[in-house]
Order: structure tokens, then sequence, then C-alpha cells
């Protein structure tokens, strides 16, 4: 069974919808760092095992992420869930998890790499925005992207409504992706390569019949 460490910093509903999706068996622990992030009363009420590693307690980026290091080994966890993790990863810990960490970004990548992206997408006038579950790599959100959840932008909408419509598709194509590399549907082989059912993946899986 793949065991998997979700990597949270504050509300954590991804993780809640991780939960929710009868994953929650195979997550073997929680990080944050930050301690009264509600993701981690959310993984306790589902008993899942928690740890609050602080970057403010080590001396450089290095030594918080050597920690986080440990103990997703000591869990011996094989597969890596950001969800909301607000820390940029040291180029070393991305390299130990190549392959094996997810992040999920609120915008249609490669569209709006970074922050503010709702925004951004109002301010360029863009008709479609959405979400992008993507393997993390040394670049920002520049990872392989494997499944996207697409929302038409209403006249109406504002920072606000994008980012809660937004929410509701990320907690819809998460855990289907994190589900579908548990099963083997997705796949990180050797070469770096991604198939999806056994075919090279070349642009990631879109889901745009929500009605959301
Ligand atoms: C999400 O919008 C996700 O796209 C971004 O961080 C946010 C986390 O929200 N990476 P939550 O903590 O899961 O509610």
């Amino acid at each position: 069974m793949i065991k998997i460490a979700v990597l949270v910093s504050g509300n954590g509903s991804n993780l809640q919808a991780l939960i929710d999706a009868h994953l929650s068996g195979k997550i073997v622990g929680v990080i944050s760092n930050k301690p009264d992030a509600f993701a981690l009363q959310r993984a306790q009420h589902a008993n899942i095992d928690t740890a609050v590693i602080e970057h403010k307690q080590y001396p450089n980026r290095e030594a918080f992420d050597a920690a986080m290091h440990q103990q997703l080994l000591a869990w011996d966890v094989d597969l890596v869930v950001l969800a909301g993790f607000m820390r940029i990863l040291s180029a070393e810990f991305v390299q130990a998890w190549e392959g094996k960490m997810l992040n999920i970004h609120p915008s249609l990548l490669p569209n709006y790499k970074g922050m503010h992206t709702h925004q951004r997408v109002l301010n360029t006038g863009d008709t479609l925005h959405g979400c992008t579950v993507h393997y993390v790599t040394a670049e920002l959100d520049a990872g392989q992207a494997l499944t996207q959840g697409v929302l038409k932008v209403d006249l109406h909408d504002t920072v606000d409504s994008l980012a809660e419509r937004v929410h509701v598709l990320e907690h819809l194509i998460y855990p289907q992706a994190v589900e579908w590399i548990c099963n083997g549907t997705l796949q990180h082989i050797a070469t770096g390569q991604v198939l999806y059912k056994g075919q090279a993946l070349t642009r990631p899986i879109q889901f745009a019949n929500f009605n959301i």
C-alpha cells in the first residue's frame, strides 16, 4: 500500500477532501510548519499522526527541510502531497522526492505561476480558470501537470468568488489524482516520464464538466 504524507500550513480543506475521499487509511502523517494550522485538527480528528516542524526554529531552509525529510523517512512515505504548504522547498529536498511529490496550484498551469492567480485572471479578462495538480520540481509551479479542473469565469466573478469556486474544483481533482497514483493509473517511471493508463501523458487530464 502506498503511504502518503500531507504537508500543510493552514486551513487544510484539501487535506479534508483527501480524508473524505477515503484516502485517510493511506495517509500516515501530516506535517505542518505552523503549530496553529487548522489542518492539524482535521488530521487529529481523522486519527492521523501529526508533526509540527516550525521553520522558524531552524537556522536555514536546508536544516528545516532536512527535519521534514527525516520525519517522512520515519513514516516510510511513498508519496508527499503538498496541500496549502506555504514554504519554498530546497533543491535537495525536491530532488529527494522527485516523482513522488505533488502540489495543487490555483490556476491552469502553465498560466499564472506564483501568487494572486485569481486577481491576475480577472485583470487579463480570461474566460477560463481553474486548478492544476502537478509534480513538484525545482522550478516553482513548473513540474509536469497531471490533472486540471476547468471552470468558466462569470461576468460577476470577484477574487473571492473565484477562490471559492476554484477550491471546490480542487477538492474534486486532488483526491482523484492521488487515487490514480495509488492504483497505478498514473505512474512516474524511471525516465522521468509520466504514464496515464500505460501511455505517455502529454497534457493534463482535464475535468471541465463540473457545474461549479
Ligand atoms: C489552495 O488554494 C491551493 O491551491 C494552494 O493553497 C490552497 C490551500 O487551501 N496551493 P487549503 O489549506 O487546502 O484549504
